[in-house]
């Protein structure tokens, strides 16, 4: 019984939500790398809509020994203006992924996907200082992906998305906090570029179509996904059969549990 997990009043509980809540897996790996590390902390997925948010967010207030709370589809942006306090990271891209709750119930956010995904890239060589990215996406992860990419020292990068006007929005803001780094908004098209990142949910489903113009894909050109569950996406593999450097999505993941820990003071 040694390697189970032991809840008792002194467990420090923490929460992720989500809407919906079925392919959460983040939860599993917390809860695992806790028990590893001998922490005395608890994860449980909630499964929380939009229009419950505010009310499940002052009830945790209230939750003495909630220690904090991970944030996913939906929640990621409008959970900034229900909050007490954030990061000026978070700020900056405008979204929350982990919130500390105080001793006194506020309830302070960061963003950690992106230190996640940059640090995460090691597991597999991947490097950005000098390189053009092409990023797909520009949804709440993408956001933070895309500033941590120009922070780690990218040469360019593009940025496309479904709805273009977001990926422009995205790109210009990278620029404004990021003069070294040349920002676009782009096409699908990896032609030029020595990084693609997927950070659109294509992929997730199997009949999603791919999120890349894969014809114009070549070996040189590395691939990292933020997609967790498959591992493997199709667009993975796809690089993979091409020759390419590819960077699985849980790296980004695994690489939170260490941010999460300093967030949390332990
Ligand atoms: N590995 C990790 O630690 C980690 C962390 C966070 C998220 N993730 C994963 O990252 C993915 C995105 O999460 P998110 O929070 O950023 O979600 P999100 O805010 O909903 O953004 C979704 C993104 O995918 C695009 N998209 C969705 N459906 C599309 C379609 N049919 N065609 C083209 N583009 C489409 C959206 O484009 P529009 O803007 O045009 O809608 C947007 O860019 C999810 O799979 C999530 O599980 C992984």
């Amino acid at each position: 019984m040694n390697n189970a997990m032991r809840i008792t009043g002194k467990t420090k509980i923490l929460f992720m939500l989500a809407d919906p809540v079925g392919h959460v897996v983040g939860s599993h790996m917390l809860n695992q790398r806790f028990l590893a590390e001998g922490h005395d902390v608890a994860v449980s997925p909630l499964h929380v809509a939009s229009a419950d948010l505010s009310i499940v967010l002052n009830a945790v207030r209230r939750m003495r020994n909630v220690a904090g709370f991970g944030v996913t589809i939906p929640h990621k942006i409008e959970v900034v203006s229900l909050l007490d306090g954030t990061t000026e990271r978070a700020a900056r891209i405008g979204s929350v992924n982990f919130v500390r709750r105080e001793v006194d119930g506020r309830l302070y956010g960061d963003n950690l996907d992106g230190a996640g995904f940059v640090d995460g890239l090691a597991h597999s060589g991947i490097t950005l200082r000098g390189r053009r990215v092409l990023q797909l996406g520009a949804g709440g992860a993408g956001r933070a992906v895309a500033f941590a990419i120009a922070e780690a020292g990218a040469a360019a990068l593009a940025v496309h998305n479904r709805d273009g006007a977001k990926a422009a929005m995205l790109a210009s803001e990278v620029a404004r906090a990021n003069p070294g780094c040349l920002c676009s908004a782009d096409a699908n098209d990896p032609r030029g570029f020595d990084v693609v990142v997927n950070t659109t949910s294509l992929g997730m489903h199997a009949d999603d179509p791919l999120p890349l113009q894969l014809e114009n894909l070549d070996a040189a050109t590395d691939v990292a996904e933020i997609i967790m569950s498959p591992e493997m996406t199709p667009l993975l593999m796809a690089a993979q059969s091409r020759g390419c450097r590819i960077g699985l999505g849980k790296y980004m993941l695994q690489e939170q549990y260490k941010l999460v820990k300093m967030l949390l003071n332990m």
